[in-house]
């Protein structure tokens, strides 16, 4: 499975996220569609809990990782932040252990390139959102820029072996045609390739 390769790569992934977001300003990304969360979140593929410090104090949060190693970090990161509002368990997104529509708005930030079956994992994040609920996603996603493609396919194979992480994903039309009405979408990052797509449960 994808996640046991996050295994291998927890104790390098603080240092890479920050110096690609200090590069990048990723981090201005994740507070504009974090800090205006409110009610009850559930967050898939949490990582070393990257978003955790841009959560305000009207979200409550679940978030759910299956890495041990990327947890024990994540953990490190609650106590710092001190947040009482997050709740960090071990899981998949393919398989949420929670019942139907209980959570207001999903997140799930550079995962669904990751995950090993992303129309399963769609399907259970609508089974557990609210009617009428939202998922937000930032995620990165194969371009249709002939030059800037090629490259990532270029690219995909050592990504794949390394991190489990599929550069040519379709992640929007994913969402769609599992049954999430995409209601707002954005390029955000490397012309096409990194998108923020926010879809509610109708
Ligand atoms: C690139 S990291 C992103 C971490 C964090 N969301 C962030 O924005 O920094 C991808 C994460 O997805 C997790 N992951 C992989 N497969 C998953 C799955 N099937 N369900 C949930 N999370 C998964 C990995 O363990 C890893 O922590």
């Amino acid at each position: 499975m994808n996640w046991q390769k996050y295994e291998r790569v927890a104790f390098l992934f603080d240092p890479l996220e920050q110096w690609a977001g200090n590069l990048s300003g990723f981090g201005d990304i994740r507070k504009k569609y974090i800090a205006p969360l409110e009610g009850k979140i559930l967050e898939i593929g949490a990582g070393t809990g990257a978003n955790f410090p841009y959560y305000s104090d009207k979200a409550m949060v679940i978030a759910l990782e299956p890495s041990l190693k990327m947890i024990k970090r994540a953990q490190k990161r609650l106590k710092k932040t001190s947040k009482q509002n997050i709740k960090l368990e071990q899981g998949r997104a393919e398989e949420i252990n929670y019942p139907d529509n209980c959570f207001n708005i999903m997140v799930s930030t550079l995962v669904f390139c990751s995950v090993d079956d992303p129309k399963k994992s769609i399907s259970e994040i609508k089974r557990v959102l609210k009617s009428g609920g939202k998922a937000i996603f930032i995620e990165h996603v194969a371009s249709q820029h002939k030059f800037l493609n090629a490259i990532l396919k270029i690219l995909n194979p050592l990504q794949k072996a390394v991190v489990g992480c599929n550069l040519q994903r379709h992640t929007g039309e994913i969402i769609s045609q599992s049954g999430l009405k995409i209601i707002k979408e954005e390029k955000i990052k490397l012309k096409d390739v990194f998108r923020y797509f926010e879809a509610i449960k109708e």
